[in-house]
C-alpha cells in the first residue's frame, strides 16, 4: 500500500505530520491502489478578533452601498487593496515616476530599484530560487499564454497531447485550443466527479507518454476545490511531462512554495491578493525558461537588435518586452509585504473558517444546492443555485443589501455544463471578511427566497 499524505497548505510529499494538524478525512481513491490521507492545517493559536484590526486597512471597506455596509464577497474575482498598496504606488508617481532599466538619471535608478526589488519580494513569497524566475505578465491568463505560445509551440505538433482539466477557467482553456488548432496536436481533459473532484480513475489512460503538459488549477474558483497537486505532478513526471499550475486562486490565499510543489511553471495574478490590476506573474524553472523562445518582441527584451536580426535579453527580461506596468509591479510588491505581515497561515485558517461557516448556514436555505466538495476539503468559497431563482436575480437582490457576490458562469463554462445549469452564484472570501457578513448574506438568500417563492 503506498501512502499518500496531502496537506492542503503544503500539498508536498512526502509530508511531514506536525502535531497542529487535524487529520480531517481518510478515503480511499480508485488510483492505483493508494491510501491518501488529506489533512488541514489549523494551528491551536488562530485569532479570530484580528479581523477587526485589518478591515481599517481597506478604505473600501466602509463605504455604504444602497445605505448600508458594503460586504464585499466577491474576492475570488478581485480583491480589495490596502492603504499600503494604494499608497506604495501613489509614492511611485508623486515622487519618482520614471521609466526604467534605460535612464541613467536618479528618478530612473530610484524606480528600477522599487521595481526589482519588489521582483525579489514576490519571488521570496512563492519561495522561487531567484527572481530571475519571476517573468510579470498582466495577469494570469497572460501568463498562460506566453507558455502556450513560447514553449507550446517550440515543443507541440501533431501526435502531441495536453492534458488540462474540465474544471478550469478559460483562461486555461481557451488559449491551449487556439493552439491546438494553429498547429494541431490532442486536447484531452481530466473530468470531475459528482461531488466536484478530480475523476483520477482514467489518469492512466489520460496521461500517457504523448502527454507533453499537464495545465491544471490548483483551486477551482467555481467549486473551490484543491486539486492534490503532488500526486498529478508526480504522474506527469513518470511519463516526462512538464507541469503548470494555475495558483490563481491559491497564492493569494495560503502559502504557496514553488520548489516544494516542484512544478515548472505557476502562475497568478496580482489583483486577486491585494495588489494592482495589470500585474500578474509568470514562474518558471530556470532552464526551461532560458529554453524558450521569447513572447513578444519590442524594446527591453534584447540584448542586441541587428538589422539582420536581433538577440534576446537574459532572464526573465526576454519575456517582458514594452515597458511594463511600473507602478502595478511596486503595488505588487507593496502587497505581498501586507499579506506577509498579515499571514498566510492566518489568512487560509481565516478563510477556512468562513467558508465552512458559510456553507453549514447556506445548506439550510430551501432549494439550494452547493457546488463543489465539502468544507473541509474547500478553499474560501461557496458557489450555489437557488431553485427557481435565476443567479443574476440573486445577486441583483444582494445588491440591495450591500452584498456583491458573483453570478455567471465566472469563466468556467465546462463546469457548469458538467451540473447542467447556465449559471451558479459564488461568495468568496479574503481576509478582512468576517462571520457577521455570512450572516447578512444568509439573511439576504433567505429573503430572495421569500421574495421569488411567494
Ligand atoms: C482559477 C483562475 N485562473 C485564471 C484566472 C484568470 O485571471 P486573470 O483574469 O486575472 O488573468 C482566474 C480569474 O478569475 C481564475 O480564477
Amino acid at each position: 500500500m503506498d501512502v499518500w499524505v496531502y496537506n492542503t497548505q503544503s500539498l508536498h510529499r512526502p509530508a511531514r505530520f506536525s502535531e497542529t494538524w487535524q487529520v480531517s478525512e481518510i478515503r480511499y481513491i480508485e488510483y492505483g491502489t493508494r491510501l491518501e490521507i488529506m489533512t488541514l492545517n489549523l494551528a491551536a493559536t488562530y485569532d479570530e478578533t484580528k479581523v477587526d484590526e485589518l478591515r481599517n486597512d481597506f478604505p473600501v471597506l466602509s463605504r455604504l452601498v444602497h445605505g448600508v455596509p458594503l460586504v464585499y464577497l466577491d474576492n475570488a474575482a478581485t480583491t480589495q487593496k490596502p492603504l499600503a498598496v494604494i499608497e506604495a504606488m501613489d509614492q511611485y508617481y508623486r515622487s519618482y515616476n520614471s521609466n526604467i532599466h534605460r535612464g541613467v538619471h536618479t528618478l530612473s535608478e530610484e524606480a528600477t530599484a522599487a521595481y526589482e526589488d519588489a521582483r525579489r519580494r514576490i519571488a521570496q513569497f512563492i519561495n522561487a530560487p531567484s527572481e530571475k524566475q519571476i517573468v510579470f505578465t498582466r495577469n494570469a491568463t497572460e501568463a498562460i499564454n506566453l507558455v502556450a505560445y513560447t514553449w507550446g509551440r517550440a515543443n507541440l505538433g501533431p501526435g502531441d497531447e495536453v492534458l488540462i482539466t474540465e474544471m478550469e477557467h478559460h483562461g486555461n482553456i481557451v488559449p491551449w485550443q487556439i493552439l491546438r488548432d494553429q498547429i494541431g496536436f490532442t486536447l484531452r481533459y481530466i473530468p470531475i466527479t459528482e461531488e466536484g473532484r478530480l475523476d483520477l480513475s482514467q489518469l492512466d489512460d489520460l496521461l500517457t507518454e504523448r502527454t507533453k503538459i499537464l495545465s491544471f488549477v490548483h483551486v477551482s474558483n467555481v467549486l473551490g476545490t484543491i486539486n492534490p497537486v503532488a500526486q498529478l505532478t508526480a504522474a506527469a513526471r513518470a511519463v516526462g511531462a512538464l507541469v503548470m499550475l494555475d495558483a490563481s486562486q491559491s497564492v493569494p490565499h495560503m502559502p504557496v512554495d514553488v520548489q516544494a510543489l516542484d512544478v515548472d511553471f505557476l502562475v497568478f495574478s496580482g489583483h486577486k491578493m491585494c495588489g494592482p490590476t495589470g500585474i500578474g506573474v509568470l514562474y518558471g524553472k530556470r532552464e526551461i525558461l532560458e529554453a524558450m523562445p521569447p513572447f513578444m518582441g519590442g524594446g527591453d527584451m534584447i540584448r542586441e537588435v541587428k538589422m539582420s536580426g536581433s538577440r534576446w535579453n537574459t532572464l526573465p527580461y526576454k519575456f517582458e518586452a514594452g515597458t511594463p506596468a511600473i507602478a502595478e509591479g511596486i503595488g505588487l510588491g507593496a502587497a505581498v509585504d501586507y499579506l506577509n505581515a498579515v499571514g498566510m497561515d492566518w489568512i487560509w485558517q481565516h478563510e477556512h473558517a468562513l467558508a465552512a461557516y458559510a456553507h453549514e448556514q447556506i445548506a439550510q436555505i430551501e432549494g439550494i444546492r452547493i457546488l463543489g466538495p465539502g468544507p473541509e476539503e474547500r478553499a474560501g468559497l461557496v458557489s450555489f443555485t437557488l431553485d427557481g431563482i435565476h443567479p443574476h436575480d440573486i445577486s441583483a437582490i444582494l445588491d440591495q443589501s450591500g452584498i456583491a457576490i458573483r453570478a455567471g458562469h465566472h469563466c468556467a463554462q465546462p463546469i457548469h455544463t458538467h451540473y447542467d445549469i447556465a449559471a451558479s452564484a459564488r461568495a468568496s472570501f479574503y481576509l478582512y471578511n468576517t462571520k457577521e457578513e455570512v450572516d447578512k448574506l444568509t439573511a439576504a438568500l433567505e429573503k430572495a427566497v421569500e421574495i421569488f417563492l411567494i
